[in-house]
Order: C-alpha cells, then sequence, then structure tokens
C-alpha cells in the first residue's frame, strides 16, 4: 500500500491515545473509523473528538482549526464496535492497553479480516514491533510498523516511526507521510528485540531517575529541581509540578 493509495485509516482502540490519533487524521483529511469494544466506549470517545478539552470544536473556539474544517473533519470519523468494519482500511493503528498477548491475539485477529495489502501499526509505548507482529502472516510483517505518539495527541507534535528489518519501503514511507500529513514530527527508531522503549520515554525516564536520585540523597528538593529545569533548560513544565505550559501550545 502506498501512501497515496490511503484514503481510510481503521483506529483500533479510542482510549486517551485512539481519540487523539483519530482526530488529527481526520483533520489531515483520511477517514477514519474507530472501533472500540462497546457503545459506552465509542460514545466517550465521540465525545472526546468531538467536544472534549483538546478536541476539534474546542480548537475552533482556540482559533487553531477553521469551523468548516472541523465540520468536514468530524463528517469524515465514524466510529464501532464490530471488528469487521476495519475490513476494508487502508491502514491500521493500534492503540489497546499495553499487554503484550493481548496485542499479539488482536493483531492475528485482525491478520485475517483486513484486506491482505493493508499496512498495520502499533501505538505501543514500548514493545518490540517484532513481539507485537508475532502470529500475523509473513507477508503482513512487511507492512508493520510502530508508530507512538505522544499524549496530548492534538498537542505534542511528534511521532517516532520504529521500522523493523521486514518493514518494506513502502510500508515506512506511508507511516511517516501520513504522521507528517497530519503535522506531525517524525523521528526514526530501530526496532530492536531485548529493549523497552524508544526515544522520548527512555531519555525522559533516565532524567527521571537522576531528579528522584537527586531528592534521595538531599541535593535538592523537589520544587528546586522543577525550578532548575524549567528556567535553566527550557522545559515547558517540570518533573513533580505542572507549570500550564502544555496548554499554551494548542
Ligand atoms: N496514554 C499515554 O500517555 C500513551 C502515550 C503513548 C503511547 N501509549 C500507548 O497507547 C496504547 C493505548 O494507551 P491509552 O492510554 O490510549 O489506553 P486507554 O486505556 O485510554 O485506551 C485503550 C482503549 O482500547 C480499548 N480496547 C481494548 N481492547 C480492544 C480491542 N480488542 N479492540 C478495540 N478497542 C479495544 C479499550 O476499551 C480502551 O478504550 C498503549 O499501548 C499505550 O502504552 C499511551
Amino acid at each position: 500500500m502506498r501512501l497515496d493509495q490511503v484514503k481510510t485509516i481503521g483506529m483500533l482502540g479510542g482510549g486517551v491515545m485512539g481519540g487523539g490519533i483519530a482526530q488529527i487524521l481526520s483533520i489531515a483529511g483520511y477517514n477514519v473509523v474507530v472501533r472500540d469494544l462497546n457503545d459506552e466506549l465509542v460514545e466517550n470517545t465521540r465525545g472526546e473528538v468531538f467536544e472534549g478539552k483538546w478536541g476539534m470544536k474546542n480548537a475552533v473556539v482556540r482559533g487553531k482549526l477553521a469551523a468548516d474544517a472541523c465540520e468536514a473533519a468530524m463528517a469524515r470519523v465514524s466510529f464501532t464496535t464490530d471488528l469487521k468494519d476495519l475490513a476494508n482500511v487502508d491502514f491500521l493503528i493500534e492503540a489497546i492497553p499495553e499487554k503484550l498477548e493481548l496485542k499479539q491475539s488482536v493483531f492475528k485477529e485482525l491478520d485475517e479480516i483486513v484486506k491482505p495489502d493493508a499496512i498495520f501499526a502499533s501505538n505501543t509505548s514500548g514493545f518490540v514491533i517484532q513481539e507485537i507482529a508475532r502470529d500475523v502472516s509473513d507477508a503482513r510483517k512487511q507492512r508493520f510498523v510502530g508508530m507512538h505518539f505522544s499524549n496530548p495527541v492534538p498537542v505534542m507534535k511528534i511521532c517516532e516511526v520504529i521500522t523493523t528489518p521486514q518493514s518494506t519501503p513502502e510500508t515506512v514511507e506511508a507511516a511517516v507521510g501520513i504522521a507528517e500529513k497530519a503535522g506531525r514530527v517524525v523521528a526514526m527508531v530501530k526496532d530492536t528485540p531485548g529493549s523497552y522503549g524508544f526515544i522520548f520515554n527512555r531519555i525522559f525516564a533516565a532524567a527521571r531517575r537522576e531528579a528522584d536520585k537527586l531528592v534521595e540523597e538531599g541535593i535538592a528538593t523537589k520544587e528546586d529541581i522543577d525550578k532548575a529545569m524549567i528556567h535553566g533548560r527550557n522545559w515547558p513544565v517540570g518533573f513533580y509540578q505542572q507549570r500550564g505550559g502544555i496548554g499554551k501550545q494548542w
């Protein structure tokens, strides 16, 4: 599946990440089919995407999205509880809970249902993509990548694209192109068995461990660590206290 052939994207899971990803993709012009487990969950997602704090209508109020673009984007998103409604999507992004066995079994099921040339992507926070793709066909393994967005998706610009040795250049191009079309900045990551986590989470966790060590050793207070990072390194927020920086970007 080439980038220019991708018209409809399936979003598996309409939680915190799935709703945000569905939103940016529909604003980018893609038809999006969001699948969650029951009607209540689907209605929650619809509420978040359309009316939520980071949702489309608020984006209009904040002057980030034109009213007619909002209406058009809303019309491009549909919601379902039926996995079979994903059968004809061109590209599928999974954002279900971070449980390896769950992701493996759902992808196995989807491999049977979704058309053979569609590309699969996982928004895992850190699992090895080759392990998530373990039970899909060899042909699908070539059309499998990671796409790691950051929360809240409408605000945070990064998308790490994780490529495996099997991912074809066309697959990688499609993932990168979709992310860029949706206004993301792409950072490439090599899928590596034996590791967990990609770039920004691993570096953030390392810095957080060091900050906690400074507190434990009595060298600095949490408040002073936040002050040092916000004013010494221009971080929008510190580890220990939210300073409202994120909201100002959107
Ligand atoms: N929350 C974050 O900050 C964040 C950031 C980056 C990546 N991630 C990753 O994104 C993924 C989703 O995280 P989240 O925070 O959105 O979780 P979440 O719990 O908010 O949402 C997960 C959704 O998936 C649904 N679900 C479960 N099984 C399903 C199935 N078989 N089909 C369709 N829907 C199903 C659940 O009902 C739920 O609505 C995880 O892998 C997580 O590690 C999370």
